[in-house]
């Protein structure tokens, strides 16, 4: 028994060395193999990915698209999420539709430094591009060696800037938790129309019924387009900003991924670019709507790239009467009703108060929520009695007596239109 075990166990052994040395004999083979061809055939017949986010194979990256950029060097600038520790290497494969030809070149990874405590965070990847040709299509992998039919493959946006841009395009980072405010939403809607924005940009994770009916109206008249945006289904989203109030993979639905991509995504359709979220408006109060104030603005700072506004706190816990309005059809209508909140919190000497911002697109690189990060121009602190953000929101000064608040009427300046543009949206989509 003894001398057989030995001797089963002599056998095994040698099968097992023999199947090791075959293995790594083919593995050598199958990569020099693999590798050659590789460089012959396009990977132009990958798997086209046309979704908002495409997980890459190692669960750890999450591409969302890939945008020429030649501002200060020729590069394919990949606007992805990344986890800021376990990504370390990446590279980008260039096919050629025509010849053939496939150019790989290692990827720099450039985590945002705004990450807020999360692991994972918005994310530029820099890829170098060929010299003599201009690659239309671009794969992201982590090894510069694999199957090139496994690969998913990305058009890379921004190559040919086409049409005349717009003037005013509002970018919406992330619609989430079935949104349903929308009462709040058709005033913000029709204020923005109001002030002269064009088109409406929406990141869209989740919402009510209603307000898919509500979006689908606006989506028809050209308003708003809206970005598909199911975080969710490969991260677990935090519905706070910071990891410490929530801790999760990612901020706040993945906000900051979704404005730098709506700053790379218009950045040739929209003159400006004004980034607020829904419960929010940029209201001027010297001039009578956006066209004006930024044709002054911009004149006084030519060099400007940026332009950031004082957030002002309206909370929709404090209410003014409006019966001189002719609006008491809008009760049936779920949401926040903007007209009775024209009461704000004074600003706290010793708080940050953030602010909100409308940028120029081209001069933008890298954009946080309430500042930009890296841009080829000047950041302006436009004065209060320029502009505001009107935010009506829960209050962050809850304890204040009604008489240190500040009653402030810009928004009724509005009421007429207002009330005449929001009356005719809800009665043909509710009412
Ligand atoms: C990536 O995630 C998918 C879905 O959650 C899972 O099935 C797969 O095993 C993961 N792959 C790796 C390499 O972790
Ligand atoms: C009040 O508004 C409704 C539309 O919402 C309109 O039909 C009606 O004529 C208005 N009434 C007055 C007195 O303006
Ligand atoms: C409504 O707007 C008009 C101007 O369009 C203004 O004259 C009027 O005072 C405003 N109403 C209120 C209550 O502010
Ligand atoms: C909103 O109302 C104003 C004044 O009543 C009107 O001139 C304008 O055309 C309206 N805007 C829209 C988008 O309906």
């Amino acid at each position: 028994m003894t001398c057989c075990g030995t001797k089963s166990v002599l056998v095994v052994t040698v099968c097992i060395a023999i199947f090791v040395s075959i293995m790594t004999l083919s593995f050598l083979q199958k990569r020099t193999i693999d590798f050659v061809p590789v460089m012959k055939k396009s990977i132009c017949e990958g798997i086209p990915a046309d979704d908002t986010i495409t997980a890459l194979k190692d669960n750890r990256t999450f591409i969302i698209a890939p945008y020429y950029d030649n501002r200060k060097n020729k590069m394919t600038r990949v606007i992805a999420i990344a986890h800021h520790k376990d990504v370390k290497e990446l590279y980008c494969w260039f096919c050629h539709p025509s010849n053939d030809e496939i150019h790989i070149s290692k990827a720099e990874i450039d985590v945002h430094s705004d990450r807020f405590g999360f692991p994972y965070g918005a994310t530029d990847l820099h890829c170098p591009e060929p010299e003599d040709w201009e690659p239309r299509y671009v794969s992201i992998h982590w090894s510069p060696y694999g199957d090139t039919k496994q690969l998913p493959f990305f058009k890379i946006k921004n190559r040919e800037p086409e049409g005349s841009p717009v003037d005013f395009t509002v970018c919406i980072s992330t619609m989430f938790g079935e949104y349903n405010n929308v009462l709040q939403f058709v005033q913000s809607m029709e204020m923005y129309r109001i002030l002269g924005v064009d088109r409406v940009v929406i990141y869209k994770n989740s919402c009510s019924p209603l307000m898919e009916k509500v979006l689908g109206f606006y989506i028809a008249e050209g308003v708003v387009e809206i970005i598909p945006w199911p975080i969710d289904s490969y991260l677990k989203a935090a519905s706070r900003w910071h990891y410490s109030e929530d801790p999760k993979d990612i901020g706040y639905y993945g906000q900051i991924t979704a404005l730098n991509d709506c700053i790379y995504r218009n950045m040739y359709k929209s003159r400006y670019l004004m980034l607020n979220d829904m419960d929010e408006i940029i209201l001027p109060i010297k001039y009578a709507n956006w066209k004006t104030m930024m044709q002054n603005l911009q004149e006084q700072h030519p060099g400007a790239a940026v332009f950031l506004f004082e957030n002002h706190i309206f909370p929709k816990t404090v209410f003014t009467p409006t019966d001189m309005f002719n609006i008491s059809s809008w009760s049936a209508v779920p949401g926040v009703n903007i007209l009775s909140h024209i009461i704000r919190e004074p600003d706290r000497k010793n708080v940050f108060n953030p602010r909100k911002m409308i940028v120029d697109p081209r001069k933008v690189v890298q954009t946080s929520v309430h500042s930009v990060l890296h841009a080829y121009g000047d950041n302006i602190y436009v004065p209060m009695n320029d502009a505001l953000v009107y935010h009506c929101r829960v209050p962050l000064q809850a304890n204040l007596p009604r008489e240190s608040l500040i009653k402030d009427t810009t928004l009724w300046r509005h009421n007429v239109s207002l009330i005449g543009n929001v009356s005719k949206v809800l009665q043909q989509i509710i009412l």
